[in-house]
């Protein structure tokens, strides 16, 4: 835990209730909008409590720049940015060695469910602008990402979704908000397909004992449903 904790954030979980109400294995409210920009080939709009995320796809197309061309598959371009405005301490604009590993780690919990290989050398960029944020902005992304690309018309083995499971106040919790995931002591985001859950991303910021790490597995695994379901629903409803 840091080491300047605000006094109200001491205690961030009091008769099993978090700060914003929620229970230890509860979500935040997630809202999904599908189409959000016609100029891109794909995009979507998230919501994930007070995160906000938006995608968008543009390919597959012409690959750029050339040299990175493969010529058996797609290459897909990942770029996660916070806006200046997104949290309370301004963000300088431009690459950051933060956003680049989030760049990273986005593309390679997604290219393993795109058919990368229809598309010899071409691209697909994947652009994912963090509007508000408040934790979980990767894992937020990445739920947001996976429904762009379906909007894009990109085939796919799955979708794939994110969450986070943290230790607050010695307790696993799902879905770490920003005081939570600052003065916590463990936030681990994690990403699965939806046809297997097989993980696509893993990541792990504190510690765990070999048990609370299971346990997480486990609460990832039922957390994420809903997430599945969010993902299908507002892909549905853009095509009805
Ligand atoms: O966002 P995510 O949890 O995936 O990544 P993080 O690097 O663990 O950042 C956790 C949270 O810290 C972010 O979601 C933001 O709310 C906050 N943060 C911030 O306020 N300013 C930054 N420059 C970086 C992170």
């Amino acid at each position: 835990m840091a080491s300047n904790v605000p006094e109200k954030y001491k205690t961030l979980i009091k008769n099993n209730k978090r700060i914003d109400g929620r229970k230890l294995d509860e979500l935040r409210p997630v809202k999904i909008e599908v189409g959000v920009v016609p100029s891109a080939d794909g995009s979507a709009y998230i919501e994930i409590g007070n995160t906000k995320v938006l995608v968008a796809v543009h390919g597959p197309k012409e690959m750029f720049p050339r040299h990175m061309i493969n010529e058996d598959r797609a290459v897909l371009n990942v770029r996660y940015a916070m806006l200046p405005f997104s949290t309370s301490e301004r963000v300088r604009p431009g690459p950051s060695r933060r956003s680049n590993e989030i760049s990273k780690v986005t593309r390679h919990a997604l290219e393993s469910v795109i058919f990368l290989e229809e598309f010899p050398a071409m691209g697909i960029d994947l652009t994912l602008d963090i509007i508000q944020a408040d934790a979980g902005t990767r894992a937020t992304a990445i739920t947001a990402a996976s429904v762009a690309l379906a909007h894009a018309g990109i085939p796919m083995k799955g979708l794939v979704a994110a969450t986070a499971i943290g230790k607050i106040n010695d307790k696993l919790a799902v879905d770490l908000n920003g005081p939570e995931d600052n003065f916590g002591q463990t936030d681990m985001p994690i990403a699965m397909i939806s046809t297997n859950k097989n993980i696509t991303l893993l990541q792990m910021d504190g510690d765990f004992t070999k048990e609370e790490f299971k346990t997480s597995l486990e609460m990832a695994k039922k957390a994420i449903d809903p997430l599945f379901e969010a993902q299908k629903a507002a892909l549905q409803k853009y095509y009805e």
